[in-house]
């Protein structure tokens, strides 16, 4: 087996997902990380150190990382705003990379990432992990099994009971690091709905406001904390309602509440409604065939999927099948530590992994153009497409494959 030398850039944070591939004994091996952020660079080596027992080596410069590390790989698991810089780099100097979602803030820099991967014949991967997640997997199969019909319409409603402490406190709160929250957020939802619908968007349009978080006190102009998740992010139960909150980023002007409707290649009438405020967790999907229809209740934790099948003039909320889960110790219900092996698999092994850089543009597409609608009054777009030789390219082979 090939063995891998690997390393992350954002090397706290998000960047524990890195972790999951720290697998010496496999050959597979984290062995530096770089952080624009001293606290974060230190944390990454003393959190090696104690769990792992690893020596790491933490780099302020992530080009100097790549120049001097001969890596194999890498996660890139830095803010938004800095994936299509960070990936192109990378891929550029032929490392493949691991892109969190969402590939990018802007349809250009998406574009752009994929040209860049093509171009070097480097893999490339993205970390739509929702794609791993077990109700995610067994709604795509019970769709495939044709119980529910043919597919008509598929809606998502999303609860954030974190979104003020996870979305307005630092730099995501700002259209400029985020576009909008229908790709950080929503880039996985959408996703999710063009995999079980099997087509991905044509059309887009929207409505969406800042409205409660508009008026929640916000920390001076040059008090941005980006680098000090602990200040800049406490995540507590009593953060709400949101009249409660307070120390907001100094610039808040992305949508609390996001709604966009989606026709689909494949004349799937879709819709994705996203609220920062609601007072619980959730993303509920509901997929409507013409024989039936699903829907799950939770997402993580012990959570359900029912299905009907057979007609009834209420609302019941026992379906005549019923899928149960169980809680999953992994990150995110065990999808984190499957789509990390997803990426040493594609990396040793050539097996191409269960996302892929076209629908995860597609997705990202779809939610700046959503954006857009929201901004100008709700006017419908059109998703362009990709180019033929993108669309029809595999990123997960390299050239010395
Ligand atoms: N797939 C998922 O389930 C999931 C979950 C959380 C976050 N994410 C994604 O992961 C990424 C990081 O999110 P986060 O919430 O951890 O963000 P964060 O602000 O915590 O930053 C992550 C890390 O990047 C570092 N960093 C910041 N700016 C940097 C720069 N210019 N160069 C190098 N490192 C830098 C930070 O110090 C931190 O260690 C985002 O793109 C987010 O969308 C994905």
């Amino acid at each position: 087996m090939k063995k891998l030398r690997l390393g992350v850039i954002g090397a706290c944070g998000r960047g524990t997902l890195a972790d999951w591939a720290h697998q010496p004994q496999n050959g597979v091996e984290i062995v530096a990380g770089a952080d624009i952020y001293e606290e974060q660079r230190k944390s990454f080596v003393e959190r090696y150190k104690k769990e792992k027992n690893a020596d790491v080596k933490a780099y302020a410069d992530y080009r100097e990382m790549i120049e001097k590390e001969n890596l194999d790989g890498l996660f890139v698991t830095s803010p938004d705003f800095c994936h299509e810089e960070h990936a192109c780099h990378a891929l550029q100097n032929k490392v493949a990379v691991y892109l969190e979602k969402p590939i990018a803030i802007t349809l250009e820099g998406a574009d752009r990432i994929l040209k860049t991967a093509h171009d070097n014949k480097t893999p490339l991967m993205l970390g739509h992990n929702m794609r791993y997640m077990d109700f995610t997997r067994k709604m795509r199969e019970i769709i495939q099994s044709g119980v529910i019909g043919e597919v008509k319409a598929i809606w998502c409603r999303h609860f954030i009971s974190y979104g003020g402490d996870a979305y307005f406190r630092d730099w995501h709160a700002d259209i400029a690091n985020t576009n909008t929250l229908l790709l950080q957020k929503g880039a996985h939802d959408i996703d999710i709905i063009h995999w079980l619908a099997g087509a991905r968007s044509v059309r887009v349009n929207g409505f969406g406001a800042l409205t409660a978080y508009g008026s929640v006190p916000r920390r001076p102009l040059g008090d941005e904390q980006m680098g000090n998740l602990n200040l800049a992010r406490p995540w507590t139960l009593s953060s709400y309602p949101p009249e409660n909150l307070k120390d907001f980023y100094p610039t808040v002007n992305n949508e609390d509440i996001n709604m966009i409707t989606m026709q689909l290649e494949n004349g799937v009438q879709a819709s994705y409604m996203q609220c920062h405020f609601a007072p619980d967790a959730c993303r509920n999907y509901t997929v409507i065939g013409t024989r039936g229809r699903l829907e799950n209740f939770g997402d993580n934790g012990y959570h359900s999927i029912q299905v009907w099948t057979k007609r009834t003039d209420r609302y019941d909320l026992n379906g005549d099948i019923t899928y149960r889960f169980e809680p999953n110790d992994g990150g995110h219900g065990g999808a984190d530590p499957r789509i990390v092996q997803g990426f040493i698999d594609m990396l040793q092994k050539g097996v191409a992994p269960d996302t892929t850089p076209q629908w995860a543009r597609h997705s990202v597409a779809t939610g700046i153009l959503g954006a857009k609608s929201i901004r100008t009054g709700g006017t419908p777009y059109e998703i362009p497409a990709l180019s033929e030789e993108l669309e029809n390219y595999d990123f997960s082979q390299s050239s010395d494959k």
